[in-house]
């Protein structure tokens, strides 16, 4: 065993012990109740980076949540890892339907993780994973020490859309400098087959208002000769995809790079159970656009969404009534080279053009984000591929993912270097949802992977 295992061996239960702890605390970005559990979320992480180590560590304020920085310089002349994460998490509702508390982590056994689990929310996303470099950090420094620079910057907001996320990345272009971003926020396809990711999905999310009567009217005195905004937004998103899954705003697929034969043959490749993956979600079929794999519907195609929808009375028993208002927030996942400011414009033309004359009709645009691929000829992929190939004993798949991570073009833009998707979550982790778990056997091998990262790199780079 290399003395980097032993040392992880070795320090088990309180590199466990450690992600409860920062666990516990509820980092809800979206929630303005939680700002103060934010901030201390934020401390947390100051504190244990100064443990192990780095250097000007210190919490950023922003206009809104703080980014947590910290860096190791070994040598100006050797590469810059610039590491990303986030500590802040989703809202936990809806909270019945955890089976224990989303802030009191507790350990258990599931059929996919038969060693345990952590379930809590953030222990997958993304709060496990970046608290995994900080502990690959440590071990490293407790043995050989970093082969190469590094740096870390975990941010309180990505849940959110990373607001500020850019202006700080602006504003601190010197201290940030780095060679490659590397990011575990994302999934690989089982414990047993690593992957690397190589793609993101990109956002358009919107809000529609859909308004009618000027006020709530008697549903027998005016039902039937008047647009109810419920019934009319129905049909309206109805009409939003055809038959065959396609969806019918125009020129929507207009920037969409069609993959070829031979890239969607590849992406195809990966192992898939059909069969597992209807059991895992209790759904007799699936549904998507025709003509397409599962695997390239949740990943390399764009989609439509309703995430929520909600109007008239929804209160106890029954009440007749023909509301005067009906509203729906949508969201729109991009491939390359969608731009989500088109496609929200395109979305917000399209739907006030189908309005029947009876009602008006509000878009607000939320936040976006741009899709990314990441290359694989490049040294930073091949570090990657290396690392998990080497501690998982098996050749990690380059797969793309269906999320969004809308910092990584971001960086490209702002600091001209890729970023490294070298996740290790799983898809069924229950991320955003009730029950977010994250592997105790997940935790462990991305300890173990980052600093063979560290090591491929940089042996990579001065050849
Ligand atoms: N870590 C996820 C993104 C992700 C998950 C990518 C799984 C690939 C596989 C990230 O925290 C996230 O949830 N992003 C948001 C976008 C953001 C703008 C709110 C998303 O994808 O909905
Ligand atoms: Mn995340
Ligand atoms: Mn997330």
């Amino acid at each position: 065993m290399s003395d980097i295992n032993s040392y992880i061996k070795k320090n088990k239960e309180k590199f466990l012990n450690e992600l409860l702890d920062f666990l516990r605390i509820p980092s809800i970005s979206a929630d303005p109740a939680y700002v103060k559990d934010v901030k201390k979320a934020a401390q947390f992480l100051k504190e244990r980076m100064k443990e192990v180590g780095l250097k000007h560590v210190k919490v950023h304020q922003t206009k809104g949540h703080p980014i947590v920085y910290g860096d190791y310089i070994v040598d100006k002349k050797l590469p810059t890892v610039l590491v990303y994460g986030h500590y802040d998490v989703q809202p936990p509702d809806p909270i019945e339907l955890w089976d224990s508390g989303p802030f009191d982590p507790v350990i258990k056994k599931t059929k996919i993780h038969p060693r345990g689990a952590i379930f809590a929310r953030g222990a997958c996303d993304d709060k496990g994973q970046a608290y995994m470099h900080i502990k690959a950090f440590e071990a490293m420094m407790a043995n050989e020490g970093v082969p190469c620079n590094v740096k870390f910057m975990i941010e309180g907001e990505e849940e959110v859309g990373s607001v500020h996320l850019e202006e700080f990345c602006r504003a601190n272009s010197k201290l940030l400098a780095a060679d490659v971003v590397l990011i575990s926020d994302t999934s690989i396809i089982a414990n047993d087959i690593p992957s690397v990711t190589v793609g993101l999905r990109g956002l358009s999310y919107l809000e529609v208002e859909v308004t009618g009567p000027n006020k709530d009217l008697h549903s027998g005195v005016y039902g039937g000769a008047v647009a109810n905004p419920i019934n009319v937004l129905c049909n309206m998103i109805a009409s939003l995809k055809d038959e065959n899954g396609h969806i019918t705003i125009p020129k929507f697929y207009k920037d969409v790079v069609e993959l070829s034969e031979g890239e969607r043959k590849a992406i195809n490749k990966a192992p898939f159970s059909l069969k597992n993956y209807k059991a895992g979600l209790g759904i007799k079929d699936i549904d998507g656009e025709k003509g397409y794999t599962t695997i390239e519907r949740s990943s390399t195609r764009p989609t439509l969404d309703v995430n929520g929808i909600w109007g008239g009375y929804i209160g106890e028993g029954a009440k007749t009534v023909l509301p005067s208002k009906a509203f729906a927030k949508i969201s729109m996942r991009l491939v390359p080279n969608q731009e989500p400011e088109k496609i929200t414009k395109l979305f917000s033309t399209y739907f006030k053009k189908i309005a029947p004359k009876g009602v008006t009709i509000k878009v607000t645009p939320h936040h976006g984000g741009m899709p990314a691929v990441t290359p694989t000829d490049t040294i930073e992929y091949e570090a990657a591929h290396l690392a998990m190939k080497e501690s998982y004993g098996k050749t990690p798949i380059p797969v793309r993912g269906g999320g969004s991570i809308p910092i990584v073009s971001m960086f490209e833009d702002v600091f001209g270097i890729k970023s490294v998707l070298m996740g290790f979550g799983l898809n069924s982790d229950d991320i955003h949802s009730p029950n977010e778990h994250y592997g105790l056997f997940n935790y462990y091998k991305g300890i173990e992977t980052i600093p063979l990262y560290f090591k491929y790199y940089s042996e990579l780079k001065s050849k």
